[in-house]
């Protein structure tokens, strides 16, 4: 095992409940392997900028406007302010931008996403956040859940690492289905995933 814990930099776009539940993870010592050195937003004010703050853990906002309004620009930030961090493994956690080749290829292997769906089901471009729960909703679904994956240049498209069901119940709005999602799935999946990659980056460095 690498001396030093991974260095690890969360994406966020919103609310950060998922920041928020690596933080409490990381706190209680369930993730030895790493370690949550940076975060990134793409919105001003984001609520998981105060997360971060609370935490004492430094923060930046890289928003694709400030960049011209081009994603290879803006990823081109992204990049930088990665590197000059020495980040080695990147977390999606809501960050509501889909970033392309140019910036996947550059962490392959290296870049989790959590998603409120059981992939290969309402996932891809147009599904995110409220939006994948109304949809499980429409279809009629007595099953959900959330997927923690490996990103690529495929929307939701990268190897799976850990899933897990929760119950859709009568009446559910996406409001309620989505506090369940997470509390039952998404605030649980992503720490352990985050600690079985990180392991398994400091025993191949
Ligand atoms: C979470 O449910 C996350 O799975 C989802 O957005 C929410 C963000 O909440 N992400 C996506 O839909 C990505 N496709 P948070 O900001 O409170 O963690």
């Amino acid at each position: 095992m690498a001396t030093n814990p991974c260095r690890i930099a969360v994406l966020v776009s919103g609310g950060g409940t998922n920041l928020q539940a690596l933080i409490d993870a990381q706190s209680r010592g369930e993730i030895p392997h790493g370690e949550i050195v940076l975060v990134i937003s793409n919105k001003e004010g984001a609520y998981a900028l105060e997360r971060a703050a609370r935490a004492g853990i430094p923060a930046v906002v890289i928003t694709k406007a400030a960049c011209g309004g081009d994603q290879e620009a803006f990823e081109d930030v992204l990049l930088a302010q990665l590197a000059a961090c020495e980040i080695d493994l990147i977390v999606l956690a809501g960050f509501m931008s889909i970033l392309s080749k140019h910036f996947t290829d550059a962490y392959e292997k290296r870049i989790l996403n959590v998603h409120p769906s059981l992939i290969p089901s309402f996932c891809g471009e147009g599904f995110y956040g409220l939006r994948v729960h109304r949809a499980a909703l429409e279809r009629g679904v007595k099953v959900t859940g959330a997927t923690v994956h490996f990103v690529n240049e495929i929307p939701d498209g990268g190897e799976i690492i850990l899933q897990k069901a929760v119950a859709i119940e009568e009446g559910d709005t996406p409001e309620i289905l989505q506090r369940r999602v997470m509390e039952q799935a998404e605030w649980i999946l992503l720490p352990r995933a985050v600690e079985l990659v990180s392991e398994k980056i400091c025993k191949t460095e």
